[in-house]
């Protein structure tokens, strides 16, 4: 039997995950969020001060770490038995997982490990190059982007909710440094899927963007 798959590219901030997350629920189908594999080899890196451009070494470890992933509710990631959910979330993850994203050999390790999440009955794949690369034969894909400035504030938001302190002005930079890191690369850059749904999010609310994620399935 073939399994459903629904494709959520686009960039940071885009509201991927959370709109993936309640399509994924109201569809009763697995979530698959790829942004977390990367970060969670950034994490893996870190913990052992890893030099960033040291490729072998890298993917190395992707071939070894041990990941675990619990979809519910809340994402809760272990890495070799270990719980790392809350470093997932840190900036300096995400950049860090957008400069080893652009290795080819890295994605190479890292293709099955996502396409693996595919399982009965359906699943919703947020990342990059999810309707291009991973899933090329997804049945529906969508392309959810949003203004930069409107992704920095968001991201501004949700980390003034959690205490944690944030310069609105140096998170809109790292944005657009990393739309381009992960734009321009040659190996999976993020570019739009051919077929897919093109929603620009920047004065949607979440509830709308769902709805017309939702229509497009049925
Ligand atoms: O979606 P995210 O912010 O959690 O992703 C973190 C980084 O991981 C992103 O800047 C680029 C990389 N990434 C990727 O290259 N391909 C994916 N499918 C998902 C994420």
């Amino acid at each position: 039997m073939s399994v459903p798959v629904l494709t959520i590219d686009g960039p940071s901030g885009a509201g991927k995950g959370t709109v993936s997350r309640l399509v994924a629920k109201k569809l009763g189908w697995h979530y698959l969020d790829s942004g977390s594999i990367y970060r969670s080899l950034a994490v893996a890196l870190a913990k052992q001060s890893v030099d960033l451009t040291d490729k072998a070494e890298i993917v190395k470890i992707a071939q070894t770490m041990g990941l675990e992933f619990d979809c519910g509710d809340e994402l809760v990631v272990k890495l070799n038995g270990e719980d790392i959910t809350g470093q997932l979330g840190l900036e300096s993850t995400g950049n860090t997982a957008s400069v080893i994203a652009a290795y080819p050999e890295v994605r190479q390790v890292l293709l099955k490990k996502q396409q693996d999440f595919k399982r009965p009955p359906g699943l919703v794949a947020d990342g990059r190059d999810m309707g291009t690369v991973i899933f090329p034969d997804a049945e529906n894909k969508v392309f959810l982007t949003a203004s930069a400035e409107k992704r920095a504030e968001r991201r501004y938001k949700q980390l003034i909710e959690k205490g944690i302190d944030a310069n609105l002005s140096r998170l809109t930079i790292e944005i657009e440094e990393r739309d381009r890191r992960d734009m321009e690369r040659t190996n999976a850059p993020l570019s739009m899927a051919r077929g897919a749904l093109f929603i620009d999010s920047s004065e949607m609310a979440v509830d709308a963007v769902v709805a017309e994620v939702l229509d497009l399935i049925r």
